[in-house]
């Protein structure tokens, strides 16, 4: 069978092994080069290592616990089912997760986690080398690598996926296709995520009439240093290990916002992040000064703060909220097909359910691996027909597609301010309608570049998310709404960015 995988992040290595060792004909599409997702950045680790008086089953109950109940309880049994295996199989590959003293695997702690179950390598570089380690792998497969292919389109015909379509008009042929495309984190101005995540399988996905669901679920981490060199995360892991959250008077306050204070899942530590800054007006300080071992244990954080200016063991550093991981997505079921024929998806641009209405830390890697390996197995099998649901989900908003023109109005920066301040971390009714009357009105150029190609695509699923925002009028995890819009900050001034 010929495969296309899209996407060479811990989703599309993990599914195009898979489907390689399965004796399937494999090409990746790789919009850049090898390594540039977010695979390769992630900090804390992977969960799933069970230690004494743990197991699959509280990690579940954790899962559906931070995801505030929106949980699919199948889907979620279906990744921490999947754990042992996936942690053996990337030792297996070569990631050197880090050890304890006694040989086993170390286990990290995150927030909402009831234990510490977080493998990690390289203290903070766990995504590097699981990137690294895949990557090799992949190198000394017999999978065919097309590194600078950006996918535009899906093929389809009678609503079966039969290729892709490139940016520069090749047209790529397939009996299945793999979108493990990442997530979106280029919707907003300030977010964690590396450059190419533009939400483009999704916006693939909506125009091949794929249902997406979740959208409106925007997780935003609550410790990201913004400063004039970008935004750069601090790793939930150093909070696990005992760093705390200050405001300007040096006082501890998130245990007056959720009994676990800095532990506590994160959108509700967003939230409270965003708000006791912008009631200070100034930023929130992140104090690891009593965190032991600093550099020997977060090398990359360490170092990354010391070349901004920052000696973090000596001071707390200023840390605000910014966009990190897309819970919604294209709608899979836990074998990762979408409801087209010939189309499976995988990673932070699917939604299998596994993350409710938002994420447990560490769990996304796990979903990626987990999930990959799944939909290559399924690969073979019968005629696809779509078990995701017994009823057809209501698609997110947003969905249609209209041509797209040269029109005015429209700009990437636009964009992500409208995103930032009204389908943000804080919403109200009338700014989400805002939004979508705004968003609605804009046309991104013909995408002839993949830069355009990106804008367009950012446009499509900004429009989705917006309109999902809209929809949903209560408030659920990562998607809050105020009750008024007197009530409503300005998330965009120097109180709650920290920049000196
Ligand atoms: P990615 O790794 O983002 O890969 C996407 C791939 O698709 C890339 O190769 C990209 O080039 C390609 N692509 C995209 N569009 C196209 C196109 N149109 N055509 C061709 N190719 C395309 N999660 C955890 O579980 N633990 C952590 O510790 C953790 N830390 C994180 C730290 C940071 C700074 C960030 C940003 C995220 C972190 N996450 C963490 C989240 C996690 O890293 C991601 O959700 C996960 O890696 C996504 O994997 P993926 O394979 O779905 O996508
Ligand atoms: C982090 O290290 O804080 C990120 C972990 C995650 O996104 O799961």
């Amino acid at each position: 069978m010929k495969v296309l995988v899209v996407g060479a992040g811990i989703a599309g290595l993990t599914a195009a092994l898979r489907a390689d060792a399965l004796g399937h004909d494999v090409e990746m599409l790789v919009k850049g080069r090898l390594r540039e997702g977010s695979t390769a950045h992630a900090q804390g680790g992977i969960a799933g290592e069970y230690g004494p008086g743990d197991s699959a089953a509280l990690h579940a109950l954790d899962t559906m616990h931070a995801g505030d109940g929106h949980g699919d309880p199948v889907a979620i049994a279906a990744l921490v089912d999947g754990a042992a295996a996936t942690l053996d199989a990337l030792i297996d590959a070569g990631v050197p997760f880090d050890r304890a003293a006694d040989g086993s695997i170390a286990r990290g702690l995150e927030a909402a986690h009831s234990l510490p179950r977080i493998a990690h390598a390289g203290g903070d570089a766990t995504g590097r080398a699981i990137s690294d380690a895949l990557t090799a792998r992949l190198q000394a497969s017999g999978v065919h690598v097309r590194e600078q292919a950006f996918a535009a389109d899906l093929m389809t015909d009678d609503g079966r996926v039969h290729g892709i379509r490139l940016v520069d008009g090749t047209r790529i042929g397939a009996d299945a296709v793999i979108l493990a495309t990442g997530g979106a984190g280029q919707l907003y101005p300030f977010t964690t995520n590396p450059a190419g995540t533009t939400g483009d399988g999704i916006a693939m996905a909506l125009r091949a009439g794929a249902p997406v669901a979740d959208l409106e679920f925007v997780q935003f981490h609550p410790t990201v240093l913004i400063d004039d060199a970008g935004a750069f995360l601090i790793s939930e892991a150093v909070r696990g290990a005992g760093a705390v959250l200050v405001d300007a008077e040096g006082r501890r306050f998130m245990f007056d916002e959720h009994p676990d204070g800095e532990l506590a899942p994160r959108d509700v530590v967003a939230r409270a992040v965003a708000r006791q800054a912008l009631a200070q007006g100034s930023p929130v300080r992140l104090d690891a000064t009593d965190v032991a071992g600093l550099a020997e244990h977060y090398p990359t954080i360490d170092a990354e703060l010391r070349r901004r200016g920052y000696d973090w063991a000596a001071e707390p550093v200023p840390v605000s909220p910014a966009a990190h991981y897309l819970m919604g997505g294209i709608v899979t079921d836990t074998d990762g097909r979408t409801s087209l024929p010939g189309l499976w998806a995988v990673g932070e641009t699917a939604r299998t359910g596994v993350h409710g209405a938002n994420r447990l830390a560490s769990n996304s890697l796990l979903e990626g691996a987990v999930f990959g390996a799944l939909a290559a197995e399924d690969l073979g099998a019968p005629p696809p027909a779509f078990a995701g649901h017994d009823t057809p989900l209501p698609r997110s908003g947003g969905d249609r597609v209209r041509p797209v023109n040269d029109g005015p109005g429209f700009s990437r920066a636009a964009l992500q301010h409208v995103m930032w301040e009204q389908v943000g971390l804080l919403r109200d009714d009338a700014g989400l309608a805002d939004a979508v009357r705004t968003l609605d009105t804009w046309d991104a150029p013909q995408p002839r570049t993949p830069a355009e190609q990106e804008d367009a695509n950012l446009l499509v699923v900004a429009r989705a998310v917006a309109s999902a925002a809209l929809a949903r009028t209560d408030s659920l995890g990562a998607h809050f709404r105020l009750s008024s819009a007197l009530e409503k900050p300005t998330l965009n001034q120097s109180a709650l960015i920290g920049v000196r």
